[in-house]
């Protein structure tokens, strides 16, 4: 089973996205312990999509009208023509990079369309959870990468994870996001009581 390991900050800028793609990478290609790494892209400045599969790739992406993170989120609204498109779930996944001895990297892209979903975003803080149900036994770790503010995709992120890790950079503006995540956090067990992701580094662990 998959562990899922979010990587949040309220404060911008801190490198949450760095981060995330250098652990991708960290952890599917270092020798002695090759994974099966899946990154989230949950951010629609789609930084780490970009960082993984470059500008242009991402730019044939979306002209190939690929599903991304946006359909998972949007795939029940109705539209005057009727539901969006429906998708098969392993199309959403892009296969990023293949390392001989089993490592790799799949990312599910993001786009800017995704902040839409900030509009209405009633009753789907658990359409990643699901979604990541369907496909987590094909991976060892997967990585969500999170905007810098608190909505329904943090809520999304804390549904899904075991783990919740906070990059902070070492200057005072960005310690200050520190307290809102633990009270973020702490809002977040007394509502949704059944999932609790632990924070890395409190000891939980
Ligand atoms: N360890 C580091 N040392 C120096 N610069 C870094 C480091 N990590 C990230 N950066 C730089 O800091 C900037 C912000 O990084 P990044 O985009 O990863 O942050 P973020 O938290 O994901 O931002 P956002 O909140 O906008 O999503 C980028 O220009 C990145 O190249
Ligand atoms: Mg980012």
């Amino acid at each position: 089973m998959a562990k899922t390991i979010s990587l949040i900050n309220m404060k911008g800028r801190v490198g949450k996205s760095t981060l995330t793609i250098n652990l991708a990478w960290h952890f599917a290609a270092y020798e002695d312990w090759l994974k099966k790494v899946l990154v989230v892209d949950l951010d629609p400045q789609f930084n780490a999509s970009q960082y993984l599969i470059g500008v242009e790739r991402y730019a044939q992406m979306l002209r190939d009208e690929n599903p991304t993170i946006w359909e998972i989120f949007e795939q029940h609204t109705k539209t005057p023509t009727g539901k969006i498109k429906g998708f098969d779930p392993k199309d959403v996944l892009i296969a990023v990079a293949r390392i001989r001895g089993g490592g790799g990297i799949d990312l599910i892209p993001s786009r800017l369309e995704l902040s839409l979903s900030l509009k209405n975003p009633a009753q789907k803080e658990y359409l990643l959870q699901r979604y990541l149900k369907k496909v987590e036994s094909e991976y060892d770790i997967i990585l969500i990468d999170c905007p810098p503010t608190e909505s329904v995709f943090t809520i999304s992120a804390y549904l899904a994870s075991d783990y919740i890790l906070v990059p902070v950079r070492p200057e005072y503006l960005s310690t200050i996001g520190l307290p809102l995540l633990v009270s973020s956090m702490r809002d977040f067990r007394e509502k949704y009581a059944k999932q609790n992701p632990i924070l890395c580094g409190s000891g939980q662990a």
